[in-house]
């Protein structure tokens, strides 16, 4: 039986102002789930939408719709964005969802059923962009930590979660399993910042917002948004919902894709909840880096005030979904932040996907048409370059799929796909084919090293297809290779000799960087 594997994304809030920034979490997800169905697994890889909230009401009421009006586009929007950039997610959940809201309401009820949600009156702080309360001590200069906005005094008759009574259990979690939040950082901020200093009650009702999941035994209490969010990660599988095949099959899942922002939710209070409803925690939460626009997050809340183009409804059709892709994936060393730039973007189109990839694919492409009438030549007998090359690209195989399974760490898996193909490159200026097409004693020698190339070509292109999809698929087709068989990276040598292999146009056209910057900055601004 193929093993399973479960994989979400958190929720969005959501906008229509999506960045780059907002589509990292997703397009890592999409790279980590085509990675597994490549491996053979089951995967389950889930994203959505989270729905409710003041904020939600208040943009609604501004927009002059009702919530779901307002919502129902949005949503529309970001599924073709997703679509725009090739995420393929087996579920779409909405927190407004019919079945999520009744499973939502079974868990408040079974939390307050076993001893764990009681009711009292709440005075806080409170961030109203961010849907967070913090205690005093978490602010920093009297404002939001997170998005260093005001934050308002709140009081109301609210049921609170015995979160204090988790913070042990949550030690022991993180100690007896290494694994369960990563980056280690993240660790040691969850126990430094919150467990150490002693846990709160959470706050889990509302009475002042309206647009939420209603307590259904005292519904003029509205459920705690992140209470409502976290719970599609079980919901979404049927959790609490008449069927509750795919729970019983995929939970718990293999990992959750979260920003750092959120690592909190996801590493304190719902694997509380978990413990709280008797249910195994999630195997692991991955807390990733931010995608930073000249040193700043640009988050949700915040506009786009810079030339800089990070609008990914701009980008895509422009220099292709792969390009996109590729420097999110790229670009940000998996658990840290990275920079991002438009002409860093243009700069990597041009040296990693035109210049290495796209060169090597036309050269040999090219060489092959010419030299052996587009046809998969015969192997002979290697020398210790051809050897090199053929154990390199093997060598880097192992790695790609080693950086995957561990980490998740999609920019070095990403790397060493692409030292396949710069070993490809220097395969070609170490044999010189173009040379040995010249000597008729060098046939032989010639068809080996063409191959070598197109079997360099099939292997490093099968992986990348978790990455960059359609440029892959365009090569793969070409070479009549379905992509989606890993067994075919085993053996170095998987054409088939004497098959055709078609032609295919430039991939990834040479970009003039200061003219498209030029060009960009005009449809930005
Ligand atoms: N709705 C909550 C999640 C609830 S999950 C139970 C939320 N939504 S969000 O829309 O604000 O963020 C969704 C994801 O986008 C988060 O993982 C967040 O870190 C990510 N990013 C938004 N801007 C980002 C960057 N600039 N860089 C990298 N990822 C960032 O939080």
């Amino acid at each position: 039986m193929a093993e399973k594997f479960y994989i979400t994304t958190p929720i969005y809030y959501p906008s229509r102002k999506f960045t780059l920034g907002n589509c990292y979490t997703t397009v890592i997800c999409d790279a980590i789930s085509r990675f597994n169905k490549l491996l053979g697994k089951e995967v389950f890889f889930m994203t959505g939408t989270d729905e409710h909230g003041q904020k939600i009401a208040q943009a609604a009421a501004s927009a002059g719709k009702t919530e779901m009006e307002y919502l129902d586009e949005i949503i529309a929007d970001a599924k073709n964005l997703w679509k725009m950039l090739g995420i393929e997610y087996d579920k779409f959940i909405r927190t407004t969802d019919d079945y999520h809201v009744k499973a939502v309401q079974k868990i408040f009820k079974d939390l307050y059923d076993r001893g764990y949600i009681y009711k009292s009156s709440y005075k806080g702080k409170y961030c109203v962009p961010c849907e967070s309360f913090w205690t005093e001590s978490q602010l920093v200069d009297g404002k939001c930590p997170d998005c260093h906005r005001d934050v308002i005094e709140q009081e109301e008759e609210s049921y609170f979660f015995k979160l204090s009574e988790f913070g042990d259990r949550l030690l022991d979690l993180y100690r007896s399993n290494p694994d369960f939040l990563k980056p280690q950082s993240r660790v040691n901020e969850m126990v430094t910042n919150f467990i150490k200093p002693g846990l709160d009650d959470l706050c889990v009702t509302r009475t002042s917002v309206k647009w939420g999941v209603p307590v259904d035994f005292d519904p003029k209490h509205t459920i705690y948004v992140w209470i409502d969010a976290l719970s599609n990660y079980i919901t979404g599988l049927g959790y609490g919902s008449e069927d509750d095949s795919n729970f019983k099959k995929y939970w718990p899942a293999d990992v959750h894709v979260i920003g750092k922002e959120i690592v909190r939710f996801h590493a304190i209070i719902w694997p509380a909840i978990l413990m709280a409803l008797d249910i195994p925690v999630p195997k692991r939460v991955f807390g990733h880096g931010w995608l930073l626009f000249g040193g700043d997050k640009l988050s949700k809340s915040k506009t786009v005030s810079n030339v800089e183009c990070v609008d990914p409804r701009i980008l895509a059709p422009r220099y292709s979904a792969d390009a996109v892709r590729y420097i999110l994936l790229r670009e940000i060393p998996f658990g840290s932040d990275g920079n991002y730039s438009t002409e860093l973007f243009l700069n990597l189109i041009n040296s990693d996907l035109a210049n290495n990839y796209g060169n090597l694919i036309s050269r040999t492409f090219t060489m092959l048409k010419k030299y052996e009438g587009g046809i998969v030549p015969e192997i002979t007998d290697e020398e210790e370059v051809d050897k090199n090359l053929r154990t390199s690209v093997l060598e880097l195989v192992e790695e790609t799929k080693k950086h995957m399974n561990s980490n998740f760490d999609v920019s070095k898996a990403l790397g060493s796909i692409f030292d396949i193909f710069s070993k490809a490159n220097k395969y070609i200026e170490e044999t010189e084919p173009y040379k040995l097409a010249k000597d008729e004693s060098k046939k032989d020698k010639l068809k080996l090293v063409m191959r070598n190339l197109l079997e360099s070509i099939r292997i490093g292109t099968v992986l990348l297809s978790a990455f960059l999809p359609d440029c892959s698929k365009k090569v793969l087709d070409a070479l009549h290779v379905n992509g989606a068989d890993i067994l075919s990276l085993n053996e170095f040598y998987g054409l088939k000799e004497g098959d055709t292999v078609e032609e295919l146009g430039i991939l990834f056209p040479r970009l003039d960087v200061t003219k498209e910057l030029e060009e960009l900055s005009k449809i930005v601004q």
